[in-house]
């Protein structure tokens, strides 16, 4: 299959989503992976830091490459060539506000798909707010981001 968009904020990249990409390009051609700007989350990292993180922890999978994006998400994925956009699944919890938005985009352009893949069992209550949480507080997320994350959340943390 050709081309998929993997959208999100990114901030930071975990293995969580690691996992969802490098899982996507086993399907796909080629896999996009959109950061976007996400203001109005006032995100930790800044765009750019994003960018080089989500980069670099990629950079082993060699039919991924990483773009940011401030436009709708379904026009990103039409610039890029892609026909589907993923999405990983975790608890149920997500599944409202997924499910709102991939109703929306289809609404927005009838020639996209959204496919889910569920979170593997390791990274089913994972996320970057839980990360970010724990390491603010000295807790030790290993297990939970890659290398260069957990680097980049010391030193944002004023951590050793
Ligand atoms: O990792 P996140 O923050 O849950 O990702 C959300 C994201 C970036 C995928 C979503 O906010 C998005 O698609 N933003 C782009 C703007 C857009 O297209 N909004 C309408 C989608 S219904």
């Amino acid at each position: 299959m050709p081309i998929a968009v993997c959208p999100g904020s990114f901030d930071p990249i975990t293995l969580g989503h690691l996992d969802i990409i490098e899982r996507a390009t086993y399907i796909y051609d080629s896999v996009v992976v959109g950061i976007a700007g996400s203001p109005s989350k006032k995100p930790l990292f800044s765009l750019k830091e994003r960018l080089e993180l989500t980069g670099e922890a990629l950079k082993g999978l060699k039919t991924v490459k990483v773009e940011p994006f401030d436009r709708l998400l379904v026009e990103f994925a039409k610039k890029n060539g892609a026909g589907v956009i993923i999405k990983g699944l975790r608890a149920i919890s997500d599944f409202e506000h997924e499910f709102q938005m991939a109703h929306l985009n289809k609404n927005l352009d009838s020639s996209l798909e959204t496919v889910f893949m569920m979170a593997s069992p390791e990274f089913m209550f994972l996320s970057s707010s839980a990360v970010k949480e724990i390491a603010q507080y000295g807790g030790n997320v290993s297990d939970f981001v890659p290398a260069n994350v957990e680097a980049r959340l010391r030193a944002k943390y004023n951590q050793r």
